[in-house]
């Protein structure tokens, strides 16, 4: 078999580009938590999903030991995780801490829990409010024009009814403490 430069290229640069927006720091985090996978994990049926910007400390905030559990909830689940048009879901929720999906679109989205949402939130998780031990909240953006939140949650409350936010000055942070840190 003969491989030409521009079948070698051909090959290579899918591998190294791939439709590929992943910034650095994501590329690599890709890496560690999903050895000799594609750069980007493509995984919904019906949108674009390479994480953009990530944004850490906008929302009250989630306990990490739940945020963990959330993540290996979401990373089991067969079903695919639907959010309607211009809605923000709770996905999974335990001790006062969700995992919510923002959709921008105006139709329904079907992402992947594990690949997509799980995947997602554990940026928020590694990423933001690294200067402590239990509290974070962050919001991953998408291509795809929908987000990935981590933030407090009332479990006890319908899914489609709550959009994270800060709290009120008087307690910003809400139920499970301060973000500290970037
Ligand atoms: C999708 O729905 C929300 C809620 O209406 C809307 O404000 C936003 O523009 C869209 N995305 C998000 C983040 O919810
Ligand atoms: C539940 O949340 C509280 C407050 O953030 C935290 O102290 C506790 O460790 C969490 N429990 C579990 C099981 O994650």
């Amino acid at each position: 078999m003969i491989f030409t430069l521009s079948s070698i290229l051909g090959f290579l640069l899918p591998t190294f580009l791939g439709g590929n927006q992943l910034v650095a720091a994501l590329a690599v985090k890709n890496e560690q938590l999903h050895p000799g996978a594609p750069p980007v994990v493509m995984s919904s049926r019906n949108v674009n999903d390479n994480p953009t910007s990530l944004l850490c400390g906008l929302f009250t905030t989630a306990n990490k030991d739940s945020v963990k559990d959330l993540l290996n909830d979401l990373s089991g689940r067969s079903s695919s995780c639907d959010t309607p048009a211009k809605t923000c879901r709770r996905h999974a929720c335990k001790n006062k801490s969700g995992v919510f999906v923002c959709n921008d679109t105006n139709q329904q989205i079907s992402l992947n829990c594990k690949t997509t949402v799980a995947y997602y939130a554990q940026n928020s998780l590694d990423l933001c409010c690294t200067g402590g031990d239990t509290a974070v909240s962050g919001q991953q953006f998408s291509d795809g024009n929908f987000n990935v939140i981590v933030a407090a949650a009332d479990c006890s409350t319908g899914e489609d009814t709550y959009r994270p936010s800060k709290g009120p000055s008087s307690d910003p942070w809400g139920p499970n403490g301060e973000c500290v840190g970037p």
